[in-house]
């Protein structure tokens, strides 16, 4: 983990917020790899969640809910961690980190009863802000602790403006807050994230077979991004570890370096959000049948899934130090090319021939992302795109200019191909999106 977050800050994929003031715990910013990254793995998400079916539809709502949303949601009376303060240290952990009397902290040669703790409390993990100019009018908000609240009090005005009939499904991508008591683990336990959920509304009796749909889908979708199938699980959970909302749920788990660990979770949450929004809210959500005339209150299936813990998983995932013959070691990130955040660079083999390359870099930024690099000897620019992941180099080199071809070399092979100038678009796009 320590040479990845060291090269994802120094190549610009990841590093930490307000890095001049020392870093703010539990809070990332990305730079412009990590920000290309991030983007196609949404992108691809919402292709296949949204544009490629027609039982789901998208949304994009405010951060900000009406405050009596996480009461009907039950995150005001359930969503906390059990904490405990040490007094000596002046530091505070979750109650599970805490062995015997002393607190992860204390110096090793302090004697346990040197260690003041307080007992358990519960500790809500919302995010606070107050609304309004003066303190007198202020009212107390939560950032959303999960992006899915809105997809449920809007489900009435969705499924009538998109006249989706049940089962359909609400999607939607954006940022959420948690006041996480001990952030680790790099971008994996955040305070600030991005989730990208997708909210199943079914009848009842329909609520096991979506529910396997759901999980098969959304596990194959990791695998198409590129894991192998030895770094991904399913683990279902037990009765007791189920969250307030939840009936049955299965995590889909990643082999970090740090152990296995969630990156999302499908959720049978029943009827439980609608119906606490019909009564808080005092708005009907309950649908009838148009053929049977039965009337009922939709069950949820749920996929969850963190942006950016799957991005982490990418990163780990991708992350290779290869021995090359002579002794050389070639660092190499081994994306899927269609979550790579640069697709193709373009290489001039001299200065001289800054023109004919740049032409044929402007033709292929229009159809993906790409950079142009002409500094250095050639084979010092293919590992600089070797350690960020670019998948294919085109050279334009002093033949070029005779043949009209150029030279594509392959990432992971290291192999090279001489091809036509103009037919590098579509031999590019019949690599880049394999799978997709
Ligand atoms: N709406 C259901 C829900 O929020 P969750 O299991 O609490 O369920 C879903 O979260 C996903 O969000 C997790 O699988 C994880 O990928 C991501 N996530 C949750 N807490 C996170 C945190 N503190 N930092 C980064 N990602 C987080």
């Amino acid at each position: 983990m320590e040479t990845l977050v060291s090269l994802c800050a120094s190549r610009g994929f990841i590093f930490p917020a307000s890095e001049i003031y020392g870093g703010i715990a539990g809070f990332w910013d990305y730079g412009p790899l990590g920000v290309e990254l991030k983007n196609n793995l949404k992108a691809l998400w919402w292709r296949r969640m949204v544009h490629e079916r027609d039982d789901v539809v998208g949304i994009d709502s405010a951060i900000i809910c009406h405050p009596r949303t996480w009461e009907a949601s039950g995150h005001v009376e359930h969503f906390s961690d059990p904490m405990v303060d040490c007094r000596t240290c002046k530091r505070r952990f979750r109650a599970d980190q805490i062995e015997g009397e002393r607190c992860p902290e204390a110096p090793a040669k302090r004697a346990v009863r040197d260690c003041d703790l307080t007992s358990a409390r519960d500790f809500n993990l919302m995010l606070r802000t107050d609304i309004g100019a003066s303190v007198e009018e202020a009212t107390t908000a939560y950032l959303r602790p999960e992006t899915c609240q809105p997809i449920f009090s809007g489900f009435k005005r969705v499924r009538e403006a998109a006249r989706q009939k049940v089962p359909f499904g609400i999607a939607q991508i954006g940022k959420a807050f948690r006041n996480e008591i001990t952030p680790r683990n790099f971008t994996f336990r955040s305070r600030e994230f991005e989730q990208a959920e997708m909210e199943f509304f079914c009848h009842p009796s329909q609520r096991e077979d979506w529910f396997a749909h759901w999980r098969d889908f959304r596990f194959q979708f990791h695998r198409d991004i590129g894991f192998d199938a030895n770094l991904l699980r399913l683990r279902p959970h037990a009765s007791d570890e189920l969250a307030h909302y939840a009936r049955a749920a299965v995590d889909i788990e990643f082999l970090f370096p740090f152990g296995w660990q969630e990156i999302e979770g499908i959720h049978d949450r029943g009827d439980w959000d609608l119906s606490r929004h019909t009564q808080y809210a005092g708005k009907e959500l309950a649908i009838t049948d148009e053929e049977t005339k039965e009337r009922y209150t939709p069950m949820v299936i749920e996929t969850s899934v963190g942006v950016d813990r799957t991005a982490l998983a990418l990163l780990v995932a991708a992350h290779r130090e290869e021995q090359l013959e002579g002794g050389e070691t070639r660092t190499v990130m081994k994306f899927h090319p269609a979550i790579a955040p640069i697709k193709v660079a373009v290489l001039p083999l001299s200065k001289k021939l800054a023109e004919p390359a740049q032409a044929i870099q402007k033709t292929l930024r229009r159809h993906f992302n790409t950079f142009y690099d002409d500094a250095g000897n050639i084979g010092r620019r293919y590992r600089r795109q070797d350690e960020v992941g670019t998948p294919y180099c085109v050279t334009y080199d002093f033949d070029s200019e005779t043949d009209h071809c150029v030279t594509v070399r392959e990432r992971d092979s290291m192999s090279q191909t001489r091809i036509p100038a103009e037919g590098v678009l579509a031999w590019l796009r019949d690599r880049l999106e394999e799978g997709f």
